[in-house]
């Protein structure tokens, strides 16, 4: 049979959650799995400065001819100025995040087969079978301290001094998926120490600026290993931070050892694109430039992102103050960054929040804290206090 060595793919899990929570009729719900922003209401908003420059597009955008494989230069180029304060920088518009992980894999698998890739776990569930798509070889380091629930960089540290030259490492930029783990610039600066050293090729994953610590705040580790090693792949998303999701924004910034080196990768690039999808969708994208080069919309957005950031903080704050419920430390989520946690419970607990809470999340312990009103925060703990005790007994 033509297609007889292919066995069933099991559908996404998150896909699965979202209908089930859709289908269930308990009006205290709380969906707590998708990773999606919501505001209080359990909204994901179209972002008011998104809303003005659509508008503004429809009525002025002269035409939907094709633009190149590299997308709109210029919308490269302003977020390069407003993400990481660059000029001047390398790079094209890709498909989302996805699209310029994909794209920024199939290089490093093309320049030099049978490249590794480290990856410190858990990560965020599409790494690895981006990664194995592009048939890079995937080194796993586990990194989570399960008694802590802390992300143990410097273990991922240690283990790159076993790479070889010319291995690639994924880095995520700020807001780390899933643990909100964000470490700080000491962490960085030795991670730039080891990738010089060795020769490895950082590929930094920025999916979620401005929902951490701050907007320039999120961007300053790769900012620093940007000065300190000579070649690096940095995959961005607008799609969280201008609420775009299904728009598909994202950019794939690339530096290499010399002009004449980056011009090298980054044509190499463009044909990856062009062989892959020819070029990437245009809208998402020509709203996020209008924004960027409108200093009212973009004051706007950044006001509405803002007012996200400060959402997230007050209720990791609010989760943090219950302390420690049973096993699960809630006290560490105050210092954590962005929309999630990874909160160590067992699948049957997960299921009990389920069936008997209406709480859904992720068998892997994942949270969405965005997913939470505040006023939910108290209900929620009880339920975590609940399932344990229940599991106990
Ligand atoms: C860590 C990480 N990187 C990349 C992405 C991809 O984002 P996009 O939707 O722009 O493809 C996500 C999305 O969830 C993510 O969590």
């Amino acid at each position: 049979m033509a297609f007889g060595d292919l066995s069933p793919v099991t559908s996404d899990p998150v896909l699965a959650l979202m209908g089930r929570f859709r289908a269930d009729v308990r009006p205290r719900k709380m969906d707590l799995g998708v990773g999606v922003y919501r505001d209080p209401q359990g909204n994901t908003p179209v972002f008011a400065a998104v809303k003005a420059a659509e508008q503004h597009l429809a009525g002025a955008q002269s035409t939907k001819s094709y633009l190149g494989s590299e997308g709109d230069p210029e919308f490269v180029q302003l977020l390069a100025a407003e993400a990481f304060a660059w000029t001047g920088v390398a790079g094209l518009q890709t498909v989302g995040g996805t699209g310029a992980l994909r794209l920024a894999a199939d290089l490093l698998a093309r320049s030099q087969p049978g490249r590794r890739i480290w990856l410190g776990t858990p990560t965020w569930p599409n790494h690895g079978p981006i990664f194995a798509a592009s048939r890079l070889e995937v080194a796993i380091v586990d990194l989570l301290d399960p008694s802590t629930q802390q992300y143990r960089h410097d273990v991922f540290l240690h283990a790159l001094g076993g790479a070889a030259a010319g291995d690639a490492v994924l880095l995520h930029g700020c807001c780390h998926n899933p643990t909100g783990v964000q470490p700080d610039l000491s962490f960085w600066e030795a991670a730039a120490e080891v990738i010089a050293a060795r020769g490895l090729v950082p590929l930094v994953d920025i999916a979620y600026q401005g929902l951490g610590r701050g907007w320039l705040e999120d961007s300053a580790g790769l900012r620093l290993l940007a000065r300190r090693v000579p070649r690096l792949l940095a995959a961005y998303s607008c799609d969280k931070n201008f609420g775009l999701y299904r728009d598909r924004v994202g950019a794939l910034f690339v530096t290499g050892a010399n002009p004449g080196e980056t011009n090298l990768l980054l044509g190499h690039l463009v044909a990856l694109a062009r062989a892959n999808y020819s070029m990437p969708p245009d809208h998402g994208a020509a709203v996020v430039h209008s924004i960027l080069a409108d200093a009212d919309l973009g004051r706007s957005w950044r006001a509405e992102l803002d007012g996200m950031r400060t959402r997230i903080r007050h209720l990791r704050a609010a989760l943090a103050r219950h302390g420690r419920i049973g096993a699960v430390d809630l006290g560490p989520l105050a210092d954590g960054q962005g929309m999630f946690a990874l909160l160590p419970l067992s699948v049957a607990q997960i299921d009990m929040l389920q069936s008997e809470h209406g709480i859904y999340m992720a068998h892997s312990g994942r949270i969405n804290i965005a997913g939470l009103a505040e006023e939910q925060v108290d209900r929620f703990v009880d339920a975590l206090t609940a399932v344990q005790h229940k599991n106990a007994a």
